[in-house]
């Protein structure tokens, strides 16, 4: 959701701000601003409605622009529409202490009414402009510090946070604190970097703190303390980072998007690296390895996720019950925790995040870790809350995500999905090794196979070009490419605007056939398996109605070409890692769509890369 940057050191603050609000600007972009402090000239904040250039276009000339220290922030609304008033920072009734925050609030509404009561006027619709307030007033009437002001206000609000605060009275100090929302510190000499996470820090250090739930920073240039929020000091834990610079950028593609479903030959490379061994027929995952003996005895799977992650749960479903033979239920996590679902002991909930940090997957851990459950968590972004929520866990190793719609993320889920379904069939002694070197040798040349599914970038832009203006599509297929469906209707919705349905094929006589016309482009995935001879007849009911059909095929499929308006060919495979081959040519399809309808494909109207909120 909202993305966070502080600074305080030696070198000018605006700079840093300004470039790792760009890089956070895929977690909201709606709105930004920053606020600077120096002794001279006391806060001076900008902030501005749309994108970070805007706020660069509006400070433009402004002078102050010199200070050492500050802090910024890039807006996914919450509270408030996005406009000028409504942008982070926001600032205290008496103007001496800013702050910015990514999270929820959620019992401001009451303390709003306190501070109304006692004269508290408010220029912004959001719950930061209320937190602020608060600690001003607890400092007022306490006559404490800031730091114990801040302290006293956190223990009685109710929500998700992190945040920064500058004080005109002490500018060689930030105070950062979090629960529920990330919170990187990078430790650099004589300065430190404060941000949701770790992309604005790592071109300065590669040393970083993970704040923890519950723990406020007092940051001064060469000096950091951090305490719980019952007053108790903590040592806080120095750690490496594996990010590196390059990863950031776009490498010479015109979007990160297009970039990152390039980058899956390698993505789904790095997931299995060191994990399958194809000769010795073995699946090894050392973040769950502690937990081997349990998965003997489990007697259900729930897979907790949202969005595309949740498609990957899907698949994982088919794959799970398929090898290992164990029942498995995939529940939507903003569902799930708001449910009274029946779990015990012997369950294994799996919760798959690219980010690790949605506020609905954290929920639903939290609800079933409480009701006895073992946690898996599968996420992408090391060091996130949800890794660290999980029993154990495995990382997908994809590299830093940074379009807004989720790619290469999706493959490595389902590439780890993969290992899971075999580990756990390893260990339940449902699988036989002679049937795992098979397996295991297949899915070792996925990567292969994925970089050929690439060259059909060229035929799929002519597909583009053709359906570009419709208004509606429809994304067919069955068993474990019914969730690649969805995948495709997904992404194409999201970047381009375009109406768009993932259904099973043959749920399609019940319902969505009154919807295909001669401009209903419907496209299929059916490729050579268990379900060929159905989605065939699936095909033929959409040509009778005057749909137009793009198939996804197995290579070499002649029965489909003869039928479809038009085909792309994926490499033959195990009917188990189609998903793997069949997800691709959907995405570069809603990608060169919302390409040549002019849609921003890196940051789509409305929608932010971690949802932080539920
Ligand atoms: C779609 C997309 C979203 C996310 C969803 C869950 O392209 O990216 O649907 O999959 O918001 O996010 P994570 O995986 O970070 O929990």
């Amino acid at each position: 959701m909202c993305g966070i940057v502080g600074y305080i050191g030696y070198r000018e603050a605006y700079p840093i701000i300004i470039k790792g609000l760009h890089r956070l600007e895929y977690r909201g972009y709606d709105s930004a601003g920053v606020a600077l402090n120096d002794d001279e000239h006391g806060l001076q904040v900008f902030k501005k409605a749309g994108k970070v250039s805007d706020l660069e276009d509006h400070v433009n000339g402004a002078e102050y622009l010199k200070s050492t220290s500050g802090i910024g922030h890039t807006r996914w609304a919450t509270h408030g529409e996005p406009s000028d008033r409504n942008s982070h920072p926001h600032l205290s009734g008496n103007g001496k202490l800013s702050i910015i925050h990514n999270g929820i609030i959620e019992n401001y509404a009451s303390i709003k009414e306190t501070l109304l009561a006692k004269g508290h006027v408010f220029k912004s619709d959001t719950d930061t402009e209320v937190l602020i307030h608060f600690i001003e007033d607890i400092q007022r009437n306490t006559g404490k510090s800031l730091q114990e002001a801040v302290r006293l206000a956190l223990n009685r609000v109710v929500g998700a946070y992190a945040i920064v605060i500058a004080n005109a009275d002490q500018p060689d100090e930030l105070i950062a604190a979090r629960k529920g929302s990330p919170m990187v510190i990078g430790v650099g000499e004589g300065e430190y970097f404060i941000a949701s996470d770790a992309t604005p820090i790592v071109e300065y250090t590669q040393n970083v703190i993970y704040l923890n739930d519950n723990e406020i920073a007092y940051i001064k240039r060469d000096d950091l303390l951090v305490k719980n929020i019952d007053n108790t000091i903590q040592e806080p834990y120095i750690q490496e980072l594996e990010l590196k610079l390059e990863m950031l950028e776009k490498g010479g593609y015109d979007h990160f998007m297009m970039k990152e479903i390039y980058e899956q030959p390698r993505s789904i490379r790095d997931c299995m690296r060191g994990r399958i061994y194809p000769q010795k027929g073995l699946v090894q995952l050392g973040g769950i390895k502690d937990y081997a003996d349990k998965l003997k005895n489990i007697d259900r799977i729930i897979i907790v996720a949202c969005g595309t992650s949740w498609h990957a749960g899907l698949v994982g479903e088919y794959l799970i019950e398929e090898y290992a033979r164990v029942p498995v239920e995939v529940e939507y996590a903003s569902e799930f925790r708001y449910r009274n679902p029946i779990i015990t002991d012997k369950d294994l909930v799996i919760a798959i995040s690219q980010s690790g940090e949605t506020a609905d997957t954290m929920a639903a851990i939290e609800l079933a870790k409480e009701r006895g459950a073992t946690i898996f968590g599968i996420c992408n972004v090391v060091g996130a809350s949800i890794p660290r929520l999980t029993h154990a866990g495995v990382y997908t190793h994809a590299g830093p995500e940074i379009g807004v719609a989720s790619t290469k993320a999706f493959t490595a889920q389902v590439t780890i999905l993969t290992l899971i379904a075999f580990y756990v069939a390893q260990q339940r002694g449902t699988i036989t090794e002679a049937k795992l070197v098979e397996y295991l040798t297949e899915l070792d040349s996925i990567p292969a196979l994925v970089e050929q599914t690439l060259k059909a970038n060229e035929q799929i832009k002519i597909i583009a070009e053709r359906f570009k203006d419709s208004a509606n599509c429809l994304f067919l297929g069955r068993g474990s490419s019914f969730p690649v469906a969805l995948e495709g209707a997904l992404k194409l919705k999201e970047i381009s605007y375009i109406h768009a349905e993932g259904y099973p094929a043959a749920e399609m006589k019940h319902g969505p056939i009154a919807l295909i016309d001669a401009d209903m482009p419907v496209v299929f995935i059916a490729t050579q398996n268990s379900s060929y001879e159905k989605v065939i007849s699936n095909i033929q009911e959409v040509k009778a109605r005057g749909g137009h059909v793009i198939a996804i095929v197995s290579e070499g499929d002649t029965t489909v070409k003869d039928m479809a308006e038009y085909v792309v060919e994926i490499p033959q495979t195990a009917e188990a890692f189609v998903p793997l081959l069949a997800t691709i040519p959907l995405q570069l399809l809603a990608y060169h769509i919302a390409v040549m309808r002019g849609c921003n494909v890196d940051q789509p109207r409305n929608l932010a890369k971690s949802v932080t909120v539920e």
